[in-house]
């Protein structure tokens, strides 16, 4: 088991990554007043399991997908939180992917202004990335995550147990932010390298995500609350890959940032941050997670999303966060007919 410590300003937290972790949870919360917030399928799947581990603990579930990351799923939340009779003290414990994670998470910082919060990911994308770090939020007015705030979990519960029921698609989305992480960090990037056969290997990724897991820590311990500017990094891929997302929503946050993260490559070249030779290792390296680059044939409408994007300071351009070398970066804006005539390059996606 590993244990990974965030000296965050707001408050500490503490992720539990490895077998047994779930168990760690159910003595973490015997005895506490405590909701598990759940969606649909995990709560298919597991509620078996979740009741025999939290007897005590009220269960409530909302309807799985990104398209339920809303305002109304927000208030069921608390709603039920309220009918329950929960305060201050009580947990929330989010038992699920991103979506229930970002969300809950929103739930126990608004709360009676914030009640106790242990997240327990299930899956891969959750156990390496959204689970740790803090960030909470709600899809608002065809924004992603507009609508939200910082708000650390003081324990999270990564149990590779929920691993084996996650389809391969869930595992590549997980990889997106597995990769994005072996582009900001050429330790774990050269692990990815060695071991490109085992990328579905479950000890191997789980192996990974304490890795990424670490990594992400150092740089939300230095920048808890984006202001320095260090945690924009943990954004590569996302401008292009949120206005994807926002744009098709067919497939997984996960994908679209690998998607996201090869297109670009082609920005970081052309914009001289970096060279040929470095853009074709990173565009290697998201290709072992995902072989084919989908053509999208509106790909150009993207830019009215990217245009939303939070990251954008004023009116009319892209922030977009590009790689320069293994573990540097560079946030670069470009005019909005810029960074559209490289989202043209989508159209055709590439084998
Ligand atoms: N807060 C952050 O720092 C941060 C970072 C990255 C992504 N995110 C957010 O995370 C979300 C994406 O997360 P996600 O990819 O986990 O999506 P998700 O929560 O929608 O989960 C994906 C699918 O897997 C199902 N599922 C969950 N656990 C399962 C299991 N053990 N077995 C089988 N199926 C299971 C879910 O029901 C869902 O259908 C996005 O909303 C994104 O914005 C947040
Ligand atoms: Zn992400």
């Amino acid at each position: 088991m590993e244990k990974i410590e965030l000296h965050t300003k707001s408050r500490p937290s503490t992720v539990f990554c490895g077998g047994g972790a779930l168990d760690l949870a159910a003595e973490y919360l015997a005895g506490k007043d405590a909701i598990l917030v759940t969606d649909s399928n995990v709560c298919r799947l597991y509620a078996p399991l979740l009741k025999e581990k939290f007897p005590a603990a009220h269960i409530f579930a909302f309807p799985a997908g990104e398209r339920h990351k809303t305002r109304s799923t927000l208030f069921s939340v608390l709603d039920a939180m309220f009918e329950r009779g929960l305060h201050r003290t009580s947990f929330v414990a989010a038992v699920g992917g991103g979506v229930v994670g970002d969300l809950a998470g929103l739930a126990a910082a608004l709360y009676m202004r914030g009640t106790r919060l242990v997240q327990i990911p299930t899956t891969l994308l959750a156990q390496v990335d959204s689970s740790v770090g803090g960030k909470t939020a709600i899809d608002y007015r065809g924004v992603k995550n507009a609508v939200g705030a910082f708000y650390q979990p003081e324990r999270v519960f990564c149990d590779p147990l929920f691993l084996q029921t996650l389809p391969a698609r869930e595992i590549r989305c997980g990889l997106g932010e597995i990769v994005k992480t072996g582009v900001l960090s050429a330790l774990i990037g050269e692990k990815i390298r060695r071991n490109a056969d085992k990328l579905h290997d479950l000890g191997f990724l789980q192996t990974l995500a304490a890795d990424c897991i670490r990594f992400k820590a150092g740089v939300v311990e230095q920048d808890e609350t984006e202001k320095s500017g260090l945690r924009k990094c943990l954004n590569l891929g996302h401008t292009t890959g949120h206005a994807l997302e926002l744009l098709c929503g067919r497939r997984s946050h996960g994908e679209y940032v690998l998607i996201g993260m090869w297109l670009e490559t082609f920005i970081a070249e052309g914009e001289g941050v970096c060279s040929h030779e470095y853009a074709e290792e990173v565009r290697a390296l998201v290709r072992l997670a995902e072989k084919r680059i989908p053509a999208f044939p509106n790909a150009q409408k993207g830019l009215e999303f990217a245009l939303l994007d939070k990251k954008n300071a004023g009116q009319g351009s892209v922030s977009v966060i590009l790689s320069k070398a293994p573990g540097e970066y560079a946030e670069v804006i470009l005019p909005a007919d810029r960074y559209a005539k490289y989202l043209a390059l989508l159209q055709g996606g590439a084998q």
